[in-house]
């Protein structure tokens, strides 16, 4: 991120009287009113080393800058991923320290070169992609203009900081799983922000959906369509589930080899947890086993406007199970990692007001 690539931008934030008083107006002219603006500095959450959640502290750093294709987002609040607790287990790689966190949203406040349809003032959701000193666990954060598109209106920022590493990665899964109206789908893991993302997508195109998770999620998952919650602790699961034409894997280990026998030799697998079902498995039960399809980070563009699509139609909403405070991102980690969230767990770091 060149400082001197950016073309920095007049932010909204500028425009109003708050800004007026603190007499940047008067710099307008020869200097860009908002890098004026813009603090050098700011608060985040920094990585230190390699550990559980106590190598999270919080320290001053500096604001990034938008290099081209690229923006530069006001946190109002950012997703936790149990990605971001695996990662303070390997000391950061580009750095001695590195800033967690890839699902945020905010509003635009600056642009870098070529940037067009994003300007300052806009609220924007999408994907950072954490490393070194930009991460979402912040209050400024740079993002690929690519990876991140306009924040639906029905959301709040609450929300849709939630929405796109899990909502990219069930758009794609979806599709390569080819889930379609009259399929059955069993979705492994469903009350997670994975599992409940594909279930709401599969339920928008048709599809009749069931799944696994203990009971205290079943009135969740029935208000958002799923019409059969499988204890996973019951037993049996493919014959609790019956015939089944495609299993979605976000939980892997024995449960997902047991859901192998609910689908016939025309089924599918597909699975994106760590000990996922192996094509070796699949193709001794004559199953198409199906990959997961890569990091969040580096899905297409499209990916994330289809994301965006869905939520504005009221297709995939974001349940947050809880939030806590930018200051306390180590117990937010924790309590995730714990892995028994429904949902999301959300950052709170500059709230907007009515958190729209
Ligand atoms: N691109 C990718 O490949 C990609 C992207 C995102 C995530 N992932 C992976 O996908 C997995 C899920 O991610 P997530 O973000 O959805 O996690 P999450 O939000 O933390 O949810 C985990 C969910 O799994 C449930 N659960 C735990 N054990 C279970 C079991 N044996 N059977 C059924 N449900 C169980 C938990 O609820 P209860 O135990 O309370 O029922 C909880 O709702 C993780 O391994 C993650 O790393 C991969």
């Amino acid at each position: 991120m060149n400082r001197h690539h950016a073309h920095i931008s007049l932010t909204l934030a500028c425009l109003t009287l708050a800004c007026a008083a603190l007499g940047v107006a008067g710099l307008l002219g020869g200097m860009t009113a908002s890098a004026a603006a813009l603090p050098q500095d700011q608060r985040a959450i920094v990585q230190i080393g390699a550990g559980g959640p106590e190598v999270l502290q919080l320290q001053t750093i500096p604001v990034p800058h938008p290099g081209p294709g690229q923006i530069l987002i006001r946190v109002h609040a950012a997703a936790i991923n149990p990605a971001d607790y695996t990662q303070l287990g390997r000391v950061p790689s580009d750095a001695d320290r590195r800033v967690p966190g890839m699902d945020v949203a905010g509003v635009v406040v600056a642009d870098g070169d070529g940037v067009t349809d994003r300007p300052p003032g806009m609220g924007v959701f999408g994907i950072v992609d954490s490393t070194g000193l930009n991460g979402a666990y912040a209050h400024y954060a740079v993002a690929n203009v690519s990876s991140t598109a306009p924040k639906p209106r029905s959301l709040t920022f609450t929300q849709a900081a939630g929405l796109g590493v899990v909502g990219v990665t069930a758009v794609r899964v979806i599709d390569e799983a080819q889930v379609h109206a009259g399929k059955r789908v069993l979705i492994l893991g469903i009350a997670g922000g994975v599992g409940s993302s594909l279930a709401q997508i599969a339920i928008a195109r048709g599809a009749t959906v069931l799944g696994t998770a203990s009971p205290r999620h079943a009135r969740y998952l029935r208000s958002i369509g799923v019409s059969r919650v499988i204890n996973y602790a019951s037993g049996n699961i493919a014959a609790e589930a019956g015939h089944v034409d495609i299993v979605i894997d976000t939980v892997g280990g024995n449960e997902a080899l047991q859901s192998l026998e609910a689908l016939g030799p025309a089924g599918r697998y597909v699975g994106i947890a760590h000990a996922h079902v192996t094509p070796e498995q699949c193709a001794a039960r004559q199953i198409q086993c199906l990959g997961s399809p890569g990091p969040a980070a580096r899905a297409p563009a499209a990916a994330m406007l289809q994301v965006a699509q869905l939520a504005r139609d009221g297709n995939l909403r974001v349940h947050v199970d809880r939030t806590y405070p930018l200051t306390r991102a180590a117990e937010a980690v924790l309590y995730n990692h714990q892995g028994h969230t429904e949902g999301k767990v959300i950052l709170l770091v500059t709230p907007a007001a009515n958190d729209h």
